[in-house]
């Protein structure tokens, strides 16, 4: 079977299978193991329009439901980020006199909440209805909806025009891009700006970090593949910025053609880009490769804690773990439990390997031998919240760059 690309429609080639993987957020009840529901993760790179991304997606309800399992209030430090990207926003580019600013993927109003706050003309749109309940307790105004030229053309009819369409950790997410550039193109001001984070295939490139890529990203994007993506609609990068979070990520500020001043920033990122060869098929070749012998490592160095009588434990149950669990065949047999704080995913089991998952309370009452780091682009937080694990003798496992075990 030829594979398109999403986005340009040219043939594309498979460089890798991580097998077969279940739903990344689905966790589940012994009652539901028989009917689990997979598919073949299989990343594919596309070198005409530069944009990586996954050949097949389970369909968007089965990910994104009223039973969604990710609240972007778990990280503190990601509460404090959307903080600070939220008036970076309203500094930057708020400035007429009754400012109307609109998150696609709204989530649990984390972001969304800095505008309510300050009484300013806001929406979000949120597709999972649990998810966006959470953020009405915080004044967020939400739209329980996908976004595409539909939900827009809504929108414009009750609110008008948007100054401001931003977004975080969302446009990955969503296949249909093209009838999401179609829905900014409709709710954008003339000069408007349109602006979002996402992680970075760079990032993922430099750091083997394969577990980026889970049926919820379906791109993994960089300057340029956005670039080609949005230049069919008029739209131009106008700046990028380079941000810690997620283990690496890029904001890209996009605008109509001509309508406001290019930073030498987007320039010097594609430099980047092209000295490191994200361009070139050869380099996710050499990725593969990189995701084999991380693979080898992670296993090796579990079953030898294994071997050594040594209790090892989960921490956090992301997303990224299903990829790497999954694509590493590590199963109960290595690893106690997962610990993690969302009480959706608590009492559950984790996707495809069915490793139980546990409330933090379990962890911090009985601190294992090992703990395994899932949510490695959480570190410093983490780290800062269990330094007494490490003080006590207790020894991490990380597989972010590469495999390695921390001790004190
Ligand atoms: P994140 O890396 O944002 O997840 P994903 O891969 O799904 O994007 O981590 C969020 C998950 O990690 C969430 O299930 C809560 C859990 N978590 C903890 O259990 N403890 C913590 O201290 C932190 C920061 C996260």
């Amino acid at each position: 079977m030829t594979l398109n690309c999403r986005i340009c429609k040219t043939i594309v080639r498979p460089f890798m299978s991580f097998g077969k993987m279940p739903i990344a957020n689905g966790f589940l009840n012994p009652d539901d193991f028989p009917m689990e529901y997979f598919y073949e993760l299989k990343p594919i790179f596309c070198e005409n329009c530069l944009t990586f991304q996954i050949a097949e997606q389970p369909d968007p309800e089965k990910m994104f439901h009223e039973n969604y399992a990710f609240f972007s209030r778990t990280s503190k430090h990601m509460v404090n980020h959307f903080r600070s990207y939220a008036n970076w926003v309203k500094s930057e580019y708020l400035s007429s006199s009754d400012p109307f600013v609109v998150e696609i993927g709204s989530n649990d109003g984390a972001m969304m909440e800095n505008f309510s706050k300050n009484k300013i003309r806001h929406l979000g749109i949120e597709p999972s209805a649990n998810v966006a309940k959470e953020a009405s307790k915080y004044g967020v105004n939400t739209l329980c909806s996908f976004f595409n030229l539909a939900t827009a053309k809504n929108i414009v009819s009750k609110d008008g025009q948007a100054d401001a369409i931003i977004a975080a950790n969302v446009m990955c997410h969503i296949p249909g891009l093209h009838d999401v550039a179609k829905g900014i193109d409709y709710l954008l001001k003339p000069m408007g700006v349109v602006i979002f984070e996402e992680p970075y295939l760079g990032d993922m490139i430099e750091n083997t970090a394969y577990d980026q890529i889970y049926d919820e990203h379906v791109y993994m994007f960089s300057v340029r593949s956005i670039h080609n993506i949005f230049k069919k609609y008029g739209f131009e990068l106008i700046d990028v910025k380079h941000q810690t979070t997620h283990g690496g990520s890029m904001r890209y500020v996009l605008a109509r053609n001509g309508k406001r001043t290019v930073s030498k920033n987007v320039e010097k990122q594609i430099a980047y880009e092209d000295d490191k060869k994200l361009h070139l098929s050869g380099t996710y070749d050499k990725f593969r490769e990189q995701c084999e012998i991380s693979r080898k490592n992670l296993v090796d160095t579990l079953q030898q804690q294994k071997r050594d009588g040594k209790r090892v434990v989960g921490y956090a149950a992301t997303s990224k773990s299903t990829t790497v669990l999954n694509y590493c065949g590590i199963g109960p047999d290595l690893i106690e439990f997962i610990s993690d704080t969302t009480p959706i995913k608590q009492g559950k089991y984790s996707p495809g390997v069915h490793i139980p998952v546990f409330s933090y309370d379990n962890l911090k009452n009985n601190y294992p031998d090992g703990l395994l780091l899932f949510a490695w682009n959480h570190k410093e937080e983490i780290m800062a919240k269990e330094s007494s694990f490490l003080k006590n003798g207790g020894e991490w496992i990380t597989y972010v760059p590469h495999v390695a075990l921390i001790r004190k």
